[in-house]
């Protein structure tokens, strides 16, 4: 693993003026500063092409600096640290001037070897461009230490995902390289391996013997609200499935890593997903949302940016089917949509049902793992309802982030935690070319057949419902058996009252 930064680091980030560096990179850099982890002797230089002075810069992004506490100063000493650059992203110019100012910084502070982090808050059409010219500029010395940090999406397929791969590495190897899912900061989804490998129990029901079916599901409670423009361009899977939500499904079915080291880790990640049998294109729901039924909610066809006659999918449900000693058998479906009842992501297991025999009607244990929001796991479990009674109904053994653990409790946001981890150099929580090949390579003809002028129809679905009506049917027939909503309810908010339930 590399080593880790020193407090004498310049950051830059590349898009500075744009709504993600504004939403995401400057709110998660302050985060760590105010919480101790980000020194305060770095420089931290914003970039992009909006000429701005200094002051207005941070007045942008002032706002979405969140205290924990009332401590106001935290904040001007964060921005202290701040300064802004407007320039080209093609030209020599700007770059000239940035590594003036890394420069200028590093010899007042007498640094032997510099340390500097880009952060490319961009899109993915001016990556190649921009490390191009970082490369140029600003890492052309050997000896040099350079992390550069890009986010999705990286391709729309695996030929265009090829092509950024061949415009980027020949420029910044794949050690210096930091591709960004945010799911993998997700406190929850770094739990998964401790979850798994660190709980006996756990890890010896983890299988075909003992797990039935598996859902990954990812549910947003709102459409795309006017600016649905480049979702349109590229539907629900691409948005959320084929990253987020494959990194989730890699973490729940991989085979024990033989430590926590980065390459470990995601050496396993790769081969599970070398199992996986192609996407069946025939076993797949897919949905559209259209107005809500009281017709309060637009249509995803009603936004104004979006193609007049898409077939855009906003609602795909679809299993996956490893083939290994592990899983085989075992159905993993991964369902995502907009535009539905509500918004959460969670992990559904359930497992095997008990032999009969003593008992005449008994339901399926289930762990669930709630992403977001409110953090939990729980397990439903089969008891004896308390009292005279001498059957048994479904409860659960509860661990509920809010319960257990109290508000002071700092669980940094996703991107607070990845870009801590850029900063000490350890790469497990981000994605390697490797393994982006091979989901590409999975998805790509999925994404074909569907796309094809003779593909399917989304059926359509309304606006704050639970989508395509098939659900139910369709989760059944991948082994998923529903438990008895009747008697059943997590979180509780009444106690059962004994002898009833
Ligand atoms: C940037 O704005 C300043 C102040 O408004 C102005 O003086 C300067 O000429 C502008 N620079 C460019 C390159 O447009
Ligand atoms: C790297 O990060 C992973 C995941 O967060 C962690 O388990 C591991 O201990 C870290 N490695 C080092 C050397 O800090």
């Amino acid at each position: 693993m590399a080593e880790p930064f020193g407090d004498r680091v310049s950051l830059v980030v590349f898009g500075a003026s744009g709504d993600l560096a504004k939403k995401k990179t400057f709110p998660a850099l302050f985060g760590l500063f105010r919480e101790g982890q980000l020194p305060s002797t770095v420089q931290i230089v914003g970039y992009a092409r909006s000429n701005l002075s200094d002051e207005e810069f941070k007045d942008r992004i002032r706002p979405n600096l969140k205290l924990r506490n009332a401590d106001k100063s935290k904040i001007d000493e964060f921005l202290s640290l701040c300064s802004y650059m407007h320039g080209p992203y093609d030209e020599d110019s700007g770059y000239v001037e940035l590594l003036d100012k890394c420069v200028a910084y590093e010899k007042k502070h007498n640094v032997a070897v510099p340390e500097r982090l880009f952060y490319l808050a961009l899109p993915p059409s001016a990556f190649a461009t921009v490390c191009r010219f970082l490369k140029k500029h600003l890492n052309s010395e050997s000896g040099l230490k350079t992390r550069v940090i890009v986010e999705k999406p990286f391709g729309r397929d695996l030929q265009t995902f090829r092509e950024l791969q061949e415009n980027l590495s020949p420029l910044f190897t794949e050690d210096e390289l930091y591709r960004i899912d945010h799911y993998l900061g997700k406190e929850m989804v770094k739990n998964l391996l401790v979850l798994r490998f660190g709980n006996e129990f756990l890890g010896a029901a983890w299988n075909k013997n003992h797990i039935k079916s598996i859902q990954i599901s990812f549910k947003e409670a709102f459409g795309t609200q006017g600016r649905g423009g480049y979702f349109d361009t590229i539907g629900i899977i691409r948005d959320v499935m084929q990253n987020h939500m494959l990194q989730v499904f890699t973490l729940l079915t991989m085979e024990r890593p033989v430590s926590f080291d980065p390459e470990a880790v995601r050496d396993e990640k790769v081969k599970v997903l070398k199992a996986v049998e192609p996407i069946d294109p025939k076993d797949v729901l897919l949905g559209q949302y259209s107005a809500s039924e009281d017709g309060k909610e637009p249509g995803y066809l009603d936004d104004d940016t979006v193609n007049k006659d898409s077939k855009c999918f906003t609602y795909a449900a679809f299993a996956l089917h490893i083939h290994n000693e592990r899983w085989e058998g075992v159905p993993i479906v991964l369902r995502a949509g907009k535009a539905l009842d509500e918004s959460k992501v969670e992990i559904r297991i359930q497992f095997k049902p008990v032999a009969k025999g003593m008992f005449k009607e008994i339901q399926r244990n289930e762990l669930v793992i709630r992403i977001q929001p409110d953090e939990a796991i729980y397990m439903k479990i089969n008891s004896k309802i308390p009292g005279i009674s001498t059957e048994t109904s479904l409860t659960d053994l509860d661990l509920t982030y809010s319960k257990r653990y109290s508000d002071d409790f700092w669980i940094p946001e996703a991107y607070e935690a990845l870009i801590r981890d850029c900063y000490l150099g350890n790469h497990s929580n981000f994605v390697r070319d490797d393994e982006l090949d091979i989901s590409w390579k999975l998805f790509t003809p999925f994404l074909e057949a569907l796309e094809a002028a003779d593909g399917p129809k989304p059926e359509l679905y309304s606006y704050g419902s639970k989508g395509p009506k098939g659900l139910r049917e369709f989760l059944a027939s991948h082994g998923y058996v529903f438990s008895d909503e009747g008697t059943y309810q997590w979180p509780l908010t009444t106690p059962n009252v004994k002898g009833k339930i």
